[in-house]
């Protein structure tokens, strides 16, 4: 067991360079199980849960290899088991692309169900309704899934999604790149590692139009050849040393983003007072004095992402006046987070899917729990900004997500290390 020791009170400051998205890596990490040849995937983020995606992919017969601390080697050619170690699966959420993957490849698949972040009921019916879709036979049982053609083969299909789904609209891209048709998914994701898992797989040779709208088009095609690709930078963690910027009073610029996904977060930073300078890949975030209050509702991109919810709701804890948090993706995921807040003086009361936030001049250190990757992430950002010692328990969850996150902060001025229990 590790914790995070943190003296707050020290505005961030210089500048920090954002690493690969995390939920880009973990869907195109599987994507490689559908190439026949060497996959060079540049920016990989160095953080937990790429590790084990990679593990899985080992014990399935890959080769695996690092050529720098970012950049890896993965040939998938001789993988041949349709059933990764389930003990393994279980340590992550998406491992569930592994069943699209397997799928698309092989035709059929054993995969144990994921475990991962649980802040709220995760279903994948959705998922499971594109693979029936595409002509699988599915079993579903609260250990696993089990995927073999039907009666009449796998085939592209038009798969309408009931809720918009992240992974339901990778892991049915996944299944569908290598059978024969055309699959069409509407009502699709539009966030931008959908984007780059679509890039990345056209990059080896599949047809796929559409990708960040709300209907993808996917043209099966007989087999995808190697190749070189980089990972986008992860938005979610530009915003959250954005947020730390703001909570923080500091003055940070973010380098490695891409602008364009920030808006979202950079429209409310800058409704709290910070002003926010767009450059081509960075993105200077001053603290503007006293923070204003403001309204928020999460959505799937390119609104507000729910990703962001816990890391805002910080910097609305401390801002003058009455903040409105409200959740539209996953309504439970303020447990995460908010009695912990409280602990360090934090006003928030939640109703229905609302936080109704009233900010406190000050926050003070405290010893709070980690429940989920972006909840800790907030508790981070909470203990920079308080008067005072604040230690964050069950920080596993943060290094599913978040690279070298003590080295960036500390060259940011934060006091800030990990203690090992
Ligand atoms: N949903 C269903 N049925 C399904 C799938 C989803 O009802 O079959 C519902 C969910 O309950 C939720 C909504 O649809 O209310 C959206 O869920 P989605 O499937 O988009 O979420 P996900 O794919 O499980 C990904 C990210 C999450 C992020 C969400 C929303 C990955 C690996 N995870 O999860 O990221 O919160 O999209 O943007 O891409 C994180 O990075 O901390 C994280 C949790």
């Amino acid at each position: 067991m590790a914790r995070y020791e943190i003296i707050g009170g020290a505005p961030l400051s210089g500048e920090v360079t954002v690493s690969g998205a995390k939920n880009a890596a973990v869907a195109i990490l599987p994507a490689t199980i559908l190439v026949s040849g060497l996959c060079r995937i540049e920016n990989v983020p160095n953080i937990s849960d790429v590790r084990i995606l990679l593990d899985i992919l080992r014990g399935m017969g890959a080769r695996v290899e690092y050529e720098t601390e970012n950049t890896v080697l993965i040939d998938c050619s001789m993988v041949s088991s349709t059933c990764p170690d389930g003990e393994k699966v279980k340590k992550m959420r998406a491992s569930y692309y592994l069943m699209g993957a397997l799928l698309g490849r092989h035709g059929k698949a054993h995969v144990a169900l994921p475990g991962g972040c649980n802040f709220a009921s995760r279903p994948i019916d959705q998922h499971i309704k594109g693979f029936w879709a595409l002509g699988a036979d599915v079993e579903e049982t609260s250990e696993y899934v089990d995927l073999k053609p039907g009666e009449n083969g796998l085939q592209g299909n038009t798969i309408s999604l009931d809720v918009v789904s992240v992974g339901a609209t990778v892991n049915i891209m996944l299944a569908a790149v290598l059978i024969p048709g055309q699959t069409i998914i509407e009502n699709a994701a539009k966030e931008p590692h959908i984007v780059d898992l679509a890039n990345f797989l056209n990059t080896m040779g599949a047809k796929i139009s559409g990708a960040g709208t709300d209907t993808v088009k996917i043209r099966g095609v007989d087999s995808l050849n190697g190749g070189t690709y980089a990972i986008i930078p992860d938005q979610i963690e530009a915003g959250t040393y954005m947020a730390a910027a703001v909570a923080t009073g500091g003055n940070v610029l973010v380098k490695n983003v891409i602008p364009r996904h920030m808006k979202s977060i950079s429209i409310k930073l800058q409704e709290m007072g910070a002003r926010i300078l767009e450059y081509d890949d960075c993105i200077r975030v001053i603290a503007g004095g006293k923070l204003r209050s403001t309204t928020v509702k999460t959505r799937p991109y390119p609104g507000f992402p729910t990703d962001m919810q816990a890391q805002i709701c910080v910097c609305m804890a401390m801002a003058g006046g009455v903040s409105r948090l409200t959740e539209s993706v996953y309504e439970t995921r303020f447990f995460g987070y908010i009695s912990e807040l409280e602990s360090m003086g934090a006003d928030i009361v939640v109703s229905g899917k609302t936080a109704i936030v009233t900010g406190k001049p000050k926050l003070y250190g405290a010893t709070v729990t980690a429940k989920d990757l972006r909840a800790g992430a907030a508790l981070i950002i909470a203990g920079l900004s308080a008067e005072g010692t604040t230690y964050v328990k069950d920080i596993h969850y943060v290094e599913r997500g978040y690279e070298n996150i003590i080295q960036k902060l500390t060259a940011l001025g934060a006091t800030i290390r990990r203690i090992e229990d």
